[in-house]
């Protein structure tokens, strides 16, 4: 579908993340995990555009993977302005495009960060001024990935992944991510994580796990620039779980890191895959051989940190 900006419409760009670290604890009594996440927002990134209407929230989308975003009211980026409005008490008036680039259902939070990014534009067009804590609190209604879309950096989240913590970070990282063909769904992932614990007899609930921490060695690596050593230090504990659903991602994993990868992980729940490289050159030169590999549908790379949602100039 095309899109023209509408007179009068606010355009938000917002990042994807991938999680350097995602240390999942154990089933609490309301479903959900407790997690140690590090979140590292990356230059890939969706636009959200809320223009004015006469009535309503409608919705429509453009990009490579539009065919698979829900154009009902489960969109985040829906549920977020009418979430907006009714805090407010306004009406919900709003039409909402969204320029896709962010793998859909990939494990790199997409429809969490074109719900933050519709915060954010609906704020902006129905000129709400709402404070950031007030948004973050929204955000988090919204889902765990939510707040940190609104944020960008790298950040901590503990809880369900919404409780925020920046971190310092100096200079860039330099990332390649593998698409893979088909999502995987992030409460089955979750699901398959605790049918793991399980098995291997631990237990899966948040008795029987421990909870977890931030690795010191990763936020030191982060800290100070060096890639070798986040390389080191990357770790997801959704990993087998992903493996398992789909147990091809450890060929593209492989692939990547017979290219040169300084390190390699699934991207939260998957299934894209994460490389991280020692610089642009070598992440231009790894997305080149994982392209050409057969083991993902495509393969991009970027760089990271960037900055959360916020609205482009006219
Ligand atoms: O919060 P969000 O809607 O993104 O979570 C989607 C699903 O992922 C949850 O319903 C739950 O099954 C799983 N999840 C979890 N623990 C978390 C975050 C998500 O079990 N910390």
């Amino acid at each position: 579908m095309t899109h023209s900006p509408v007179a009068g419409s606010v355009t938000v760009r917002v990042p994807a993340k991938v999680n350097v670290q995602l240390g999942v604890g154990g089933r609490r009594p309301d479903g959900f995990h407790d997690l140690a996440n590090v979140f590292f927002a990356v230059a890939l990134g969706d636009q959200v555009t809320a223009a004015p209407a006469e009535e309503g929230v409608t919705l429509s989308c453009a990009g490579p993977d539009a065919d698979q975003v829900p154009l009902d009211d489960s969109n985040l980026a829906a549920r977020a302005a009418r979430l907006l409005a009714a805090h407010h008490g306004v009406e919900p008036r709003v039409h909402l495009h969204i320029a896709k680039d962010i793998p859909v259902a990939g494990g790199m939070a997409g429809g969490s960060a074109d719900g933050a990014a519709a915060l954010v534009a609906c704020d902006a067009l129905w000129e709400l001024k709402t404070p950031l804590p007030v948004l973050l609190e929204l955000a988090a209604e919204l889902g765990s990935d939510v707040p940190f879309a609104l944020l960008g950096g790298v950040a901590l989240g503990r809880g369900r992944g919404e409780l925020l913590e920046p971190l310092p970070v100096s200079g860039a990282f330099h990332w390649v991510f593998a698409v893979a063909d088909g999502g995987l769904s992030t409460p089955a992932v979750f699901a398959e994580c605790d049918r793991l614990r399980e098995a291997a007899g631990t237990g899966s609930a948040d008795t029987d796990v421990p909870t977890p921490d931030a690795d010191p060695a990763l936020l030191a690596a982060l800290a100070t620039g060096d890639p070798a050593a986040l390389a080191a230090a990357l770790g997801n504990d959704l990993e087998a779980a992903a493996l398992s659903l789909r147990p091809a991602l450890a060929d593209t994993l492989r692939a990547g890191t017979a290219a040169g990868a300084l390190g390699a992980l699934v991207s939260g729940s998957g299934p894209t895959c994460a490389f991280l490289a020692a610089d642009a050159e070598s992440a231009a030169a790894i997305a080149t051989a994982l392209a050409a590999s057969g083991t993902c549908r495509t393969a991009r790379a970027t760089y990271g940190p960037v900055p959360g949602a916020e609205v482009l100039p006219e």
